[in-house]
């Protein structure tokens, strides 16, 4: 019979419904992440492995110190846990592709030679997308060397940006990547870890953004695209206004934004205008 400490010591092993809603109103307001019923047991098992992995005794415990306490790395634990990552090199391509053969080029014809570009992936999560802009650009954007292009990179996810800056890959990540590419910017350690290079890392500058969020929101200023793709549809309607807000005062006049395929402007905000390219829809800052 295995006899244990830890059997002695009490962990609850379910979330009351009454707890599960005062715990979803308190992240909606944290994060703009809205849980619906069917997140349940998603939610329910992730907030249990916190509660366990901090020792609290009850829920009700655990979400008192999660309010109150003035430390708030255990809000940001809880954060990586909660969030959904999902993420691969090459994603809805056809928006890099309409970056190099259209966006670009009408936002450099509003620049002097020399001038800064700046392009911000929000959310990244573990790198791939703002990797994939930075492979794009060197490989795809004949003037590139004409101008001086900053990639920004955010996450609410610390774990994600960490990641990021390791940079250490899985086959199924890199699998929509052409072999030259893959060959040229990345040191394959084996068949299921390939490490980019420092270069494209040094490239790209990382910082925690909750986009919900105005007070950081508004440390970025100077934009001229974004790609905030698959993330709209975590939120609900007030979480995604206020992201399309942020990223509006973000943009220069005629910046861009990207959304994920399922994902639209059209009912959470007229400030921006649809802009049909070849290759893409994308919404604009009006000039
Ligand atoms: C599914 S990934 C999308 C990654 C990438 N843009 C793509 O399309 O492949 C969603 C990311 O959104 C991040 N996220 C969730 N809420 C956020 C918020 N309020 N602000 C910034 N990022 C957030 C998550 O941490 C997660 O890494």
């Amino acid at each position: 019979m295995r006899s244990s400490f830890a059997s002695m010591v009490s962990t609850p092993t379910a979330i009351a419904d009454a707890d599960f809603l005062k715990f979803r109103e308190f992240f909606y307001r944290k994060t703009g992440i809205h849980f619906d019923e069917s997140k349940r047991y998603f939610v329910d098992k992730r907030l249990l492995e916190r509660i366990a992995g901090t020792g609290a005794e009850s829920f009700r415990q655990y979400f008192i110190n999660l309010r109150f306490e003035t430390d708030t790395s255990e809000l940001q634990k809880l954060v990586n846990a909660m969030t959904v990552n999902e993420t691969y090199f090459f994603r809805e391509a056809y928006q890099f592709d309409c970056m190099v053969n259209d966006m670009l080029d009408d936002i450099a014809q509003r620049k002097r030679a020399g001038e800064r570009i700046r392009i911000w992936s929000v959310p990244s999560s573990t790198g791939e997308e703002p990797y994939s802009i930075a492979i794009y650009l060197l490989e795809r954007w004949a003037q590139i060397d004409d101008y001086e292009v900053e990639i920004l990179s955010s996450d609410i996810d610390t774990e994600v940006l960490a990641a990021a800056q390791r940079g250490v890959y899985s086959a199924r990540s890199v699998a929509n990547l052409p072999k030259a590419y893959l060959d040229k910017y990345f040191r394959k350690v084996n068949d299921n870890e390939f490490v980019i290079s420092r270069d494209l890392v040094s490239a790209v500058e990382f910082n925690r953004v909750n986009l919900t969020d105005p007070l950081d929101t508004k440390r970025f200023r100077d934009i001229d695209l974004i790609f905030c793709r698959n993330l709209l549809i975590y939120f609900d309607e007030m979480s995604r206004r206020v992201a399309a807000e942020g990223m509006f005062e973000s943009l220069n006049p005629g910046g861009y934004v990207c959304l994920g395929h399922s994902e639209s402007m059209s009912r959470i905000s007229n400030l921006f205008s649809v802009r049909r390219f070849p290759d893409a829809m994308v919404y604009q800052k009006p000039i």
